[in-house]
């Protein structure tokens, strides 16, 4: 039936419009009709149990949510997303939890906004000189993912910016040959074997943890010294103490190396891709992006950078987010494995079964959102989140519960900053030369980038 649907799916052109999921996920909808919304479906020799009603989403994540774990993510992925948060499990990922969270509380992340705006200003610098002759076209996922690049950086090293900027710099190295070795991952054992690419691979690890190791001495000693500011908590500072102070579980050198991993793996595509999706939706609906602009200039009057209040304020902004999470949600499904036997709503799920929920086929099932729910409206969230669909669990673009992301206020947060620099600067349109087709590589992406046309527009 899968391989009969898809030789049907690919011969049919994709049409211009917001209900295009990856076309794995519209067999989802094609398999809802026939099968209910809950379904078995083979990944090779895996099968999971796909879970797409929000009640039962509930039951996993958080009235029942001790009986199931993150499953393994496989070598490749793990190798990349490190063995930090994102894949810990039991007493090890509570205590990091608790040692991360503050870095990444509205308090300290406020704290981080005059350095963001930097960030946010510098490129959009480069943009207003490009257009002072007219309208000019940019590919904005790529600066998107620069400027991710640097804030999660900054957020990450604080005072070690630079060195961490260059560690960086070499895990992008790895993720390009690991997405080179995708399209090998069902090749058993393949990843073993001394290719170019592995040996490749297997170089820039060792150099990689190297100059972490190099980067975290040194920050120790600057810590011990004078050079160690007061400011907002950043990832690497907060980690280094924690190694330092005596607790049952020890936090050693191994533990930050991967937790430095794994920020930057977590934080850096989700929002860009939030941000470029964001763009692309406001650059086709002008009607929305008028509106935005008209609030941003009536809440920030003449500040060109918008406060932590004045963010708060942005209610169409926040709206058009929401809605850009909703439609095109950068992680579009994740997985929990039953640790034990264990009833979900009428099913019993046996120890070990694989559930798989479909965070984009949520978000856009007509159940609870509506007959629109492939449509563009923004107005959905105008009376907050929880209001905007039928149930309060079939919003979940950051996950649910108590391993809900960590990231999503310094998501939010530089989203919104750099869209209302943005609105105050520029006017957007398409690019002739875009394609919609959202398609999936871990994440939702883009096909075929964003190529968007930025005119400046006078706000004074
Ligand atoms: C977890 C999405 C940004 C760090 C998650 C999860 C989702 C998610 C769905 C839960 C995964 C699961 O339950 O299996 C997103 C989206 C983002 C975003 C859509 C942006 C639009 C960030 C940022 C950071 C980050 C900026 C870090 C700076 C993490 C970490 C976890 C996580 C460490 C694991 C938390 C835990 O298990 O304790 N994210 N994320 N994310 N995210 Fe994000």
């Amino acid at each position: 039936e899968l391989v009969g649907l898809m030789m049907k799916a690919s011969s049919q052109p994709m049409p211009f419009s917001h209900n295009i999921l990856p076309r794995v996920l519209s067999f989802y909808h094609h398999w809802k009709k026939i099968y209910g919304a809950t379904f078995l479906v083979w990944f090779g020799p895996t099968v999971r149990v796909t879970i797409s009603d929000p009640d039962l989403i509930r039951e996993i994540f958080t009235t029942k949510s001790e009986f199931y774990e993150k499953n393994e993510s496989p070598p490749l992925v793990k190798q990349l997303e490190g063995d930090g948060l994102l894949s810990l499990k039991g007493e090890k990922w509570a205590h990091h939890r608790r040692i991360i969270s503050p870095t990444f509380h509205m308090e300290n992340l406020k704290l981080l906004i005059p350095i963001m705006a930097t960030s946010v200003v510098e490129m959009l610098e480069k943009w207003k000189a490009m257009a002072e002759k007219g309208e000019v076209e940019i590919e904005v996922s790529e600066c998107f993912q620069t400027l991710t690049e640097d804030v999660i950086t900054r957020t990450a090293f604080g005072s070690s910016y630079e060195d961490g900027k260059a560690v960086f710099r070499l895990q992008a190295q790895q993720m390009v040959l690991a997405a080179d070795a995708f399209q090998k991952v069902f090749i058993p054992g393949y990843r073993f074997l001394p290719t170019r690419r592995n040996i490749n691979c297997w170089k820039l690890e060792k150099e990689m943890k190297k100059s972490l190791v190099k980067l975290i001495d040194r920050r120790k000693e600057n810590a011990c010294g004078k050079e160690e500011k007061k400011g907002a908590k950043d990832l690497l500072g907060i980690m280094i103490g924690a190694s330092n102070t005596t607790s049952n579980v020890s936090v050693t050198v191994d533990d930050i190396v991967e937790e430095c991993k794994t920020f930057f793996f977590a934080g850096k595509h989700t929002t860009s891709n939030l941000l470029t999706w964001t763009t692309i939706l406001l650059a086709m609906h002008p009607e929305w992006q008028v509106r935005a602009r008209e609030e941003l200039l009536s809440v920030c009057g003449a500040r060109d950078v918008p406060t932590k209040d004045d963010l708060a304020k942005l209610k169409t902004l926040t709206m058009v987010v929401n809605e850009s999470l909703r439609l095109y949600p950068p992680t579009i499904a994740t997985i929990r494995r039953a640790k034990a036997d264990v009833e979900l709503g009428e099913y019993k799920i046996p120890c070990g079964t694989e559930l798989l929920i479909p965070i984009v086929a949520v978000h856009h099932d007509q159940a609870t959102w509506g007959s629109d729910a492939s449509e563009f409206n923004p107005g959905r969230f105008s009376n907050g989140v929880s209001r905007a669909a039928q149930h309060p669990f079939a919003f979940i673009p950051f996950g649910l519960g108590v391993r809900t992301c960590i990231g999503q206020n310094l998501a939010i947060l530089q989203t919104k900053l750099a869209l209302a620099i943005m609105l105050r600067g520029f006017s957007f349109r398409l690019a002739p030369s875009y394609r919609h087709a959202p398609t999936v590589l871990m994440l939702l992406y883009p096909q075929y980038g964003a190529p968007i046309l930025f005119q400046r527009v006078s706000t004074t």
